[in-house]
């Protein structure tokens, strides 16, 4: 009986919108109910969702207002979640007594610019209040308008917002002669609760400077992030405050390719995003930020308004992030301060695009989930928080995203931009799994999606994993070798040329097999269910891949063909997966990289795998020399440049040369900050042993003189590791924490046996 009053329930709720049309520049709308409690309330919960961000209220207070960009990204289509929050003290609680609900919706995920193609046309809300036994859905007794101060807001967009126009969420007589809302039912997918990747507000950061130049005022706040500014202004009414807020500075040289005079913000890298923003007054002080938008920002930058009419008399600029302080899981320092910037600007990195889903950045017309940058960043991410959550709501997404024919995108969820996965990028639906299973030992995560991944290993077995001509490749995106995507070389005259269809193909093969590999390793978890491929049938593909790639990309005797002469990644990736004759390969990498000038010249892909395989021929030292260069293709590159965050390309913008091409040009795109994953794992040496999690674990640090020192801290399920190494002249001495209830086998740097200590604090 209590079951089918419960489905009743559910089948009468509905996705409600505001009836009237969008009014000039007014797509935001208010939705709202003022309801009588049949009984005394002793607990009240309500669950809500949208179609498009939207922020709720009960008598005027908002509820859930931690979680910020409600109810975030998800497959367009196919799956929206929903939020509960226990709402009892927001209540007026007698029997009798009157409630109001209320929410403001806007376009967010939904239908933004950022959705593309078959974004949604109108937002909508979604609640469900239980109090006891009486509950109040949205349903056509609810109330709309488009009113309120929010006038219109989106991803892309930004938010504009007219202070004049603030309404009493919490009053009756606000919505007396509002018309009744309408159903929506443009979406159709699953309505589920959202397990991971909430967005929140980070410490806010105060400015480090402002200054006035050409008409305008600026403020910097030293950090590049994901954020929203917070003012508090004293005004008179109706001043229109005009700010836009953007990443760069122009430097002001003539052919530097900047958008304004020195010391104005640089735009022009937003490319398609508008993302503006008006703030109308009201009369007297006031405080306000945006809760419909995101911008990826370290400056503001108004037009000076008059004094009489308007002062600015604080401003702050709040991160915003999936990763919450109690999310954070590891530290590194090192005795080289550019390296420390280095790890910082990844760390930061990670907090700018961890946002819901992981970004390849929040600033320009994408801030999407580009999956190679995901999985290439995986690893790192894993070492600074846990990603349980966050990966266990986006694999939902990639598996929501997943073509007909099992191949998964290069963008999940779909989005503006995208299409078919290839190399590193699709691969992300098997990495990104294994990633997490392994630094937290989450079973759960492989067992949700192994279907997924199977249904993709066996498209690319059909397909052997090639591209077509006519495609778009990309390679080893941005990479600066020979067969290069960074400056739109695939294509000559408008195709793709043979080297780079080759080479794609090439990198697919490999890939294929690192993922046979990678199911293989993860079967055990799904034992159960053999009946989804065994170890043979995994074994078996990789084999003929093997057989494949030996005689497509070597020659007979075991080096590679001419197409990849001088070329870091081939040999990188023939080494990862150890085909060919790998002495020979390892010799020639550590040649090519050498004769490069101790640089590297790998793209997204490359520069993910170069570390791990450097170290895996015995090349530490290297690593380290590539850490530590400063000259251009390298991480101090970008540090020299003035870099807070990780740039889309070594030389986003340098000294020298200003801006780089303004199509393409993120200031905060953390690919490359898959190096910093290599530091905890093999610099610092923290590693998950043979059984993933860390109840058994590896410590294996490889220090390197030239930085002096490095402390490392991982806070695991069962308590904090610790490998901390300084040298003294030559003299290199280690301190290393087990956490009580685990053990690790411990690979001394100077070399000896390895041995498994139990908990406690050791020096070597
Ligand atoms: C994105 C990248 C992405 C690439 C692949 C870019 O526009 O910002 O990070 O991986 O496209 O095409």
């Amino acid at each position: 009986m209590i079951i089918c009053a419960a489905a009743a329930l559910l089948a009468a709720t509905e996705w409600i919108s505001v009836a009237e049309p969008h009014e000039g520049l007014r797509s935001a709308g208010v939705v709202a109910k003022t309801f009588v409690n049949e009984a005394p309330v002793v607990e009240a919960k309500w669950t809500v969702s949208g179609l498009g961000v939207f922020t709720c209220y009960v008598n005027g207070r908002e509820v859930g207002a931690e979680d910020v960009l409600k109810p975030g990204f998800t497959h367009k289509e196919k799956r929206r979640n929903s939020f509960t929050y226990d709402v009892t003290p927001f209540l007026r609680r007698a029997a009798g007594a009157t409630n109001v609900l209320a929410a403001v919706l806007t376009s967010g995920w939904w239908s933004d610019g950022i959705i593309g193609r078959g974004r949604g046309r109108e937002n909508a809300f979604r609640g469900e209040l239980t109090l006891g036994g009486q509950t109040v859905v949205t349903d056509a007794s609810w109330v709309g308008a488009r009113r309120g101060p929010v006038i219109w807001a989106g991803i892309h967009e930004g938010e504009y917002y007219d202070a004049r126009e603030e309404i009493d969420l919490g009053a009756a007589e606000t919505f007396a002669a509002w018309k009744a809302v309408v159903p929506n039912t443009e979406f159709a997918g699953v309505l589920d609760p959202l397990e991971g990747a909430k967005v929140g507000r980070r410490a806010p950061l105060k400015p480090i400077a402002s200054w006035s130049v050409a008409g305008k005022r600026v403020y910097d706040f030293g950090q590049n992030c994901a954020g929203v500014p917070r003012f508090t202004i004293r005004a008179k009414a109706g001043v229109v405050f005009n700010y836009r807020l953007g990443e760069m500075l122009n430097d002001g040289v003539e052919d530097h390719h900047g958008d304004g005079p020195k010391d104005t913000v640089y735009l022009a890298n937003l490319r398609g995003a508008a993302s503006h923003m008006a703030y109308v007054t009201k009369e007297g002080l006031q405080v306000y930020i945006p809760k419909h938008t995101f911008y990826g920002y370290r400056y503001l930058q108004f037009d000076e308004l008059s004094a009489a009419d308007f002062e600015l008399v604080a401003v702050e600029s709040v991160p915003v992030s999936s990763v919450t302080a109690s999310l954070e899981r590891g530290t590194l320092e090192v005795g080289e301060k550019d390296v420390n910037r280095l790890i910082r600007n990844v760390y930061w990195g990670m907090l700018s695009n961890y946002l819901s889903v992981p970004t390849d950045c929040p600033q320009r017309n994408e801030r999407l989930g580009w999956t190679g940058d995901t999985q290439v960043f995986a690893k790192t991410a894993g070492y600074f928080a846990d990603t349980r959550g966050f990966f266990r709501k986006w694999m939902r997404d990639l598996v929501d995203s997943q073509e007909a024919d099992g191949y998964f995108p290069d963008v999940a969820p779909r989005g503006c931009f995208g299409g078919r996965g290839q190399a590193a990028w699709g691969d992300a639906g098997v990495i990104v799994p294994y990633r997490v299973w392994r630094q937290f030992g989450d079973e759960e995560i492989v067992r949700e999606n192994w279907p997924a991944m199977v249904r993709y290993i066996e498209a690319l077995d059909r397909t052997d994993y090639t591209m077509q001509r006519g495609g778009w490749v990309l390679a080893d995106w941005l990479s600066y070798e020979n067969i290069s995507t960074n400056q739109r070389l695939c294509w000559q005259n408008g195709t793709l040329t043979d080297e780079h269809l080759s080479y794609q193909n090439y990198l697919n093969a490999c890939y294929l097999v690192w993922d046979a590999e990678l199911m293989t390793e993860m079967l055990p978890v799904v034992a159960a269910d053999r009946r989804l491929k065994d170890a043979a049938w995994f074994t078996a593909l990789g084999a003929r891949t093997r057989a494949r790639i030996l005689t497509t990309w070597f020659k007979p005797d075991g080096s590679l063909i001419d197409l990849f002469a001088g070329m870091q990644t081939p040999r990188l990736m023939a080494l990862k997966i150890g085909i060919g004759d790998t002495k020979r390969l390892a010799r020639e990498l550590v040649d090519i990289i050498r004769a490069n000038g101790d640089r590297l010249a790998t793209g997204f892909v490359g520069t993910g795998e170069l570390p791990e395989v450097l170290g895996k021929i015995g090349a530490y030292d290297l690593v380290w020399t590539l850490i530590l260069q400063h000259e251009f293709p390298g991480w101090l590159y970008s540090v020299d440049q003035g870099a807070t965050t990780v740039w889309e390309r070594w030389n986003s913008y340098t000294k020298a040369k200003g801006f780089g091409d303004v199509g393409m040009n993120s200031f905060n795109h953390y690919a490359y900050g898959s190096i910093v994953g290599w530091i905890f794992e093999e610099g610092a040496g923290i590693q998950p042993g043979a059984e993933p999690g860390y109840r058994r674990f590896v410590l294996a640090p490889h220090p390197d003189r030239r930085l002096g020192s490095l402390t490392a801290t991982y806070r695991t399920d069962f308590g904090e590791i610790r490998s901390a190494w300084s040298y003294a002249g030559d003299r290199c001495t280690w301190t290393f924490t087990i956490p009580e209830g685990t053990a690790a086998e411990v690979h001394p740097p100077c070399g000896g046996a390895a041995r498994v200590y139990g908990p406690g604090t050791y020096t070597l």
